[in-house]
């Protein structure tokens, strides 16, 4: 047993579509840090689901003509197919649906009441139904035709009042602005702590709406019964209601608080603010990292989203090319604090010059020399025979470890994977000057020869 445990999360999806290659982004880069922990020993706990509750998912199922539970179970039986299909291996898949996470909500609405944290008031405000959130007079997005328009997706916003209960965040303003000072480490990039104190938190926090009055399909709330749990008191505690808080301890004393929150950079604000603001009220240590990624683009720089309608479904990607080539184009394309790009242009060439020619074609290349000049068996290297290009090659490929640990360590799979390409691109160069077919030729070179296949044969394998 270990005593070094890592905890990742992503975010809980919305079953409310087919999950396209945006979803994927981020869950692949958590199964790729949970994997990489792994391999260091650590104890790894990754979480993953689907956030179930909601207007919009009333609504959907309604236009489907079936019930909001049978219309979830459907995409959420797709969704887990995808995530075997992808070969991502999490400890556990949440649903807000789920028994336990509902119990545990209702627990922690309680005690939020209780502490005098949760008041009844009132709402009046602009609400996108797509996104399920409101937004103030500033976020909005106004046309020429005089209406507002969702900053986010772009649909109209509706004009809605309505009585609710809040949560006091804004107490907590000043407590947030000085705990990001000193944990600058607790948001990352950087630039999003920035965006959070401009827009958020300096020009003052309001309190947060947190019940729903006539919303069906949500978890009823505890303290009364006209109103449901809203969204995000529901979606944020999932982090904690999956290890058991608040009615059983062990997975919760293990791996609470949590090592990193993948997030996506528009529902950066819940998880910096709501859920940190959440926590403290409710004593619970906070998250050590909450790292806002960018979006997966398309070519024309839109958002890829389910309500723009312009997706790109990962089964057709994966039955085309593979598991291994969509989960390395998504890490190695894109720089994952900020946004990128996805096209079958960018998709196909990055996946022919990398995986295809330097990759691919390197093994092809000293597999088949191996299996004519050695009869496929590895031959022992001859040190005495090294040139200081081999050294050089050598030095690359035992340090290439350390340099992978540092980029990931700081969750730049961009990098480690570049890294990866630049020894492999050495390993090609390599071949390709000492020409092992002009070596073969020469028998006093055959020292010569034997290096040159144990070295390329080494540096590939590691
Ligand atoms: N249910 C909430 C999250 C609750 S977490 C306590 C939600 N769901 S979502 O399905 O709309 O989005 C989930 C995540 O997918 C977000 O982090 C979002 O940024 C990410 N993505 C959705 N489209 C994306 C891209 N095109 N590119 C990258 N990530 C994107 O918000």
């Amino acid at each position: 047993m270990t005593d070094k445990k890592f905890y990742i999360t992503t975010p809980i999806y919305y079953p409310s579509d087919y999950l396209h290659i945006g979803h994927c982004y981020c869950t692949i880069a958590a199964d790729t840090m949970a994997r990489y922990k792994k391999i260091m020993g650590y104890d790894v706990y990754f979480l993953t689901g689907t956030d179930e509750h909601g207007e919009k998912i009333q609504r959907k199922a309604e236009e489907a003509k079936t019930t909001p539970k049978e219309y979830v179970d459907n995409i959420v039986d797709a969704t887990k197919k995808l995530w075997k299909r992808l070969h991502i291996d999490y400890s556990h898949y949440i649903r807000t649906t789920d028994d336990y996470h509902e119990r545990r909500v209702q627990n922690i609405f309680k005690q939020l009441y209780d502490k005098g944290y949760i008041y009844k008031g009132s709402y009046k405000g602009l609400y996108c139904v797509s996104d399920e959130a409101f937004f103030t007079e500033s976020q909005v997005v106004k046309k020429d035709d005089g209406k507002c328009y969702c900053p986010d997706c772009e649909k109209e916003l509706e004009y809605k009042e309505e009585e609710c209960y809040y949560l006091k965040l804004s107490e907590f303003g000043d407590w947030l602005i000085n705990y990001y000072k000193e944990h600058p480490e607790f948001l990352e990039p950087k630039e999003r702590q920035n965006e959070m104190l401009k827009n958020f938190l300096l020009p003052g926090l309001e309190d947060l709406a947190v019940t729903r009055k006539g919303l069906n399909w949500g978890i009823p709330c505890p303290i009364d019964n006209e109103h449901s749990i809203y969204v995000w008191i529901d979606a944020l505690s999932n982090y904690i209601t999956a290890l058991g808080y608040s009615e059983e301890d062990e997975l919760y004393k293990k791996y609470w608080p949590c090592d990193v929150h993948f997030v996506g950079k528009e529902i950066v604000r819940f998880h910096a603010i709501i859920w940190p603001i959440m926590l403290k009220m409710l004593d619970i240590p906070l998250p050590k990292k909450v790292f806002g990624h960018g979006w997966v683009l398309f070519d024309d720089g839109k958002k890829m989203s389910k309500s723009r309608g312009n997706v790109v479904d990962p089964n057709t990607l994966i039955d085309k090319y593979g598991v291994d080539a969509l989960r390395y184009f998504l890490m190695r394309e894109i720089n994952f604090g900020v946004d990128g790009f996805y096209s079958q242009e960018l998709f196909l060439k990055r996946i022919n010059s990398d995986l295809a020619n330097d990759y691919g074609n390197l093994w092809h290349r000293i597999s088949s020399m191996l299996g004519r000049y050695f009869n496929g068996v590895l031959p022992e290297e001859v040190e005495s025979v090294y040139s200081d290009r081999e050294r050089e090659l050598k030095k690359a490929v035992l340090t290439l470890d350390a340099n992978v640990e540092s980029a990931l360590d700081s969750f730049k799979f961009q990098e480690a994977l570049f890294n990866i390409w630049e020894v492999i691109k050495m390993v090609n160069k390599y071949v390709e000057e000492s020409a092992p077919w002009n070596l073969a030729k020469d028998e006093t070179k055959k020292d010569h020869l034997a290096n040159v296949m144990y070295i390329s044969c080494q540096a590939y394998y590691i």
